[in-house]
C-alpha cells in the first residue's frame, strides 16, 4: 500500500482521505455510543423515516416508499421516484422502470449521495425514467422479518445467495406488477454479482430487460486491497470461533477489535482506509464522504462476508461452502457448492460493463476472468467500457461519474428503448 496521497490532484482527496482515518478511529475504538443508537433501531418495529423523506423529498423529486416481503420473511424497503424534478423528463406514461441495487455493507442511500445533478438515481428520473431503489436485508431500513428479530442471530442467517434466490425476485416482481413493464437494472459491487448469478440460473431475465454493472465483482482472487485479503482469510477460518452467526455491525466492538487485529498485520496500513478497502478514488467530494460516513458502513450477515471471502480464496463463484462435504451433501445433495456458471447467461442479454483502473475490490484481472467467460455473448449486446483513473467508490460518488459513466448508462438503456 503506498502512501502517495500528498501527490493527489484534488485537494479534497486529503480531507477525504482524513475523514476515513477518523472513520477508522471510530471502527477501532470500543463505542458505547454506536450500540446505544443501534439497540433502538432493534426496538421499534416501524423503520426510523425513510430514503425518500432524508435524501430525495428535500431535493424537489417526489417519492415513494414501500415494503416488500419476501418468500423467507424479510421486510425490504423499496423507494420510487416515479418522475423527474420538474415532473417530466420525457418518457411519456410508461416510463420504463429502473431498478438500482446497491453493494454490501451499504444501502439504497448509496445512489443519493451527490447532488441532483452528480447522483444517477436523480438523473435516471430526469432522463424519463421510473427509478426503484432497493436495500437489502440487514440494512437500516430493512431490518425487519415476519417473526424475527435482528437481535436473533438466525436473523443472520444468509449469504448472497439468499438474496439472489429471495431479495432480488420479491423486489422485481413487485416493481413488474406495479409497472406492468419489465425493468432495466443498475448494480453496484455486489449488486453486480447478484444479478450475475441470478441470469447464469436463467433467473430474472423475464422480468429485467437490461443491465448495466457498475464495478463488477463475480471473481475476486486478484483483489489488490490488503486488507481485504488479509480480512477475507481470516473470515474463512475464524467465522465460527469469533463471530458464529451472526450480525456483523461493522461499528460495533466485536468488529472493531477484529478490524484492529488485522490491522496489526505486518506490512497492512490500515491509515488510508478507503484506499486500503476500495483503491485510488480519483474524484471524491469531500461533502459527499462526510455524508457517506454518517450512513455507513452498514450491517451484513457474518455468513455472506464469509461466501464472499470463499470467492476470493476459491477463484470460483460458487454457493456457499457449508466446509466440509457432509454439510455440502446435506444442503446440496453434493460434496461441493455448485457452481454459477456464467457461461449460462443468456447471449443476447443486454449487458453495459464499467470498470475501473484503479478498482482494488473488482481488479482489472478478475474482470479479464469475467469478460473471457462472456466472449460468446453477442457483440452488440455487450457494452465495456474502461475507465482508467475510477476505483470502487468513484463509480457511485465520483462528481465526475455522470460524464464518464452515467450519460452512458442512460444512452444504452434509451437505445433499448
Ligand atoms: C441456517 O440456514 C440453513 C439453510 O440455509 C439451515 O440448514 C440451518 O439449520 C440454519 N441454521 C440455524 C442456526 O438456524
Ligand atoms: C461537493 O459537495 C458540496 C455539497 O454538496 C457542493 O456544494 C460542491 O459543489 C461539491 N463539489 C463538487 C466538485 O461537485
Amino acid at each position: 500500500m503506498n502512501k502517495q496521497r500528498e501527490m493527489a490532484p484534488n485537494s479534497f482527496l486529503n480531507l477525504a482521505v482524513s475523514s476515513f482515518c477518523l472513520q477508522l478511529l471510530a471502527l477501532v475504538l470500543p463505542y458505547q455510543a454506536f450500540g446505544s443508537s443501534r439497540s433502538q433501531i432493534n426496538e421499534f418495529n416501524a423503520p426510523p423515516p425513510g430514503l425518500c423523506a432524508s435524501a430525495v423529498i428535500i431535493h424537489g423529486y417526489k417519492c415513494q416508499e414501500f415494503d416488500v416481503k419476501t418468500d423467507d420473511g424479510y421486510i425490504l424497503s423499496l423507494q420510487r421516484i416515479p418522475e423527474g424534478r420538474t415532473g417530466g423528463g420525457g418518457g411519456g406514461l410508461n416510463k420504463p422502470p429502473v431498478l438500482l441495487q446497491h453493494g454490501v455493507l451499504v444501502d439504497g442511500m448509496t445512489w443519493l449521495l451527490n447532488s441532483p445533478e452528480q447522483s444517477l438515481a436523480m438523473i435516471l428520473a430526469d432522463n424519463g425514467f421510473d427509478v426503484w431503489i432497493s436495500n437489502t436485508r440487514g440494512t437500516k431500513f430493512s431490518r425487519r422479518h415476519v417473526n424475527l428479530d435482528p437481535s436473533n442471530p438466525k436473523y443472520w442467517n444468509w449469504s448472497w445467495d439468499d438474496l439472489v434466490l429471495y431479495d432480488l425476485p420479491s423486489v422485481t416482481e413487485f416493481v413488474f406488477r406495479r409497472t406492468g413493464q419489465k425493468m432495466h437494472y443498475v448494480g453496484h459491487s455486489m449488486g453486480t454479482l447478484m444479478a450475475l448469478a441470478s441470469f447464469a440460473e436463467g433467473k430474472q431475465v423475464d422480468k429485467i430487460r437490461s443491465a448495466a454493472l457498475l464495478s463488477p465483482v463475480a471473481y475476486l482472487s486478484h483483489m489488490t486491497t490488503a486488507l481485504g485479503v488479509v480480512a477475507a482469510r481470516s473470515f474463512v477460518g475464524e467465522i465460527s470461533t469469533v463471530f458464529g452467526l451472526a450480525e456483523f455491525y461493522p461499528k460495533g466492538k466485536e468488529v472493531s477489535k477484529f478490524l484492529k487485529s488485522l490491522c496489526a498485520f505486518p506490512g497492512l496500513d490500515c491509515y488510508d482506509m478507503l484506499t486500503a478497502l476500495t483503491g485510488k478514488n480519483c474524484c471524491l467530494n469531500v461533502s459527499t464522504v462526510e455524508i457517506f460516513l454518517k450512513n455507513e458502513p452498514q450491517s451484513t450477515a457474518t455468513k455472506n462476508l464469509v461466501h464472499l471471502a470463499q470467492t476470493v480464496r476459491d477463484g470460483i463463484l460458487s454457493k456457499y461452502d457449508y466446509g466440509n462435504a457432509n454439510f455440502n451433501v446435506e444442503h446440496y445433495g453434493e460434496a461441493k457448492p455448485p457452481v454459477y456458471d456464467l457461461r449460462k447467461i443468456p447471449h443476447d442479454f443486454p449487458l453495459f460493463l464499467s470498470y475501473g483502473g484503479q478498482d482494488a475490490l473488482s481488479d482489472t484481472r478478475d474482470v479479464a476472468t469475467l469478460l473471457d467467460i462472456l466472449k460468446l455473448h453477442d457483440v452488440d449486446k455487450l457494452h465495456v467500457q474502461f475507465i482508467k483513473n475510477f476505483a470502487h467508490a468513484d463509480f457511485i460518488m465520483g462528481v465526475t461519474a455522470k460524464d464518464t459513466v452515467y450519460n452512458q448508462i442512460v444512452a444504452f438503456f434509451k437505445n433499448l428503448g
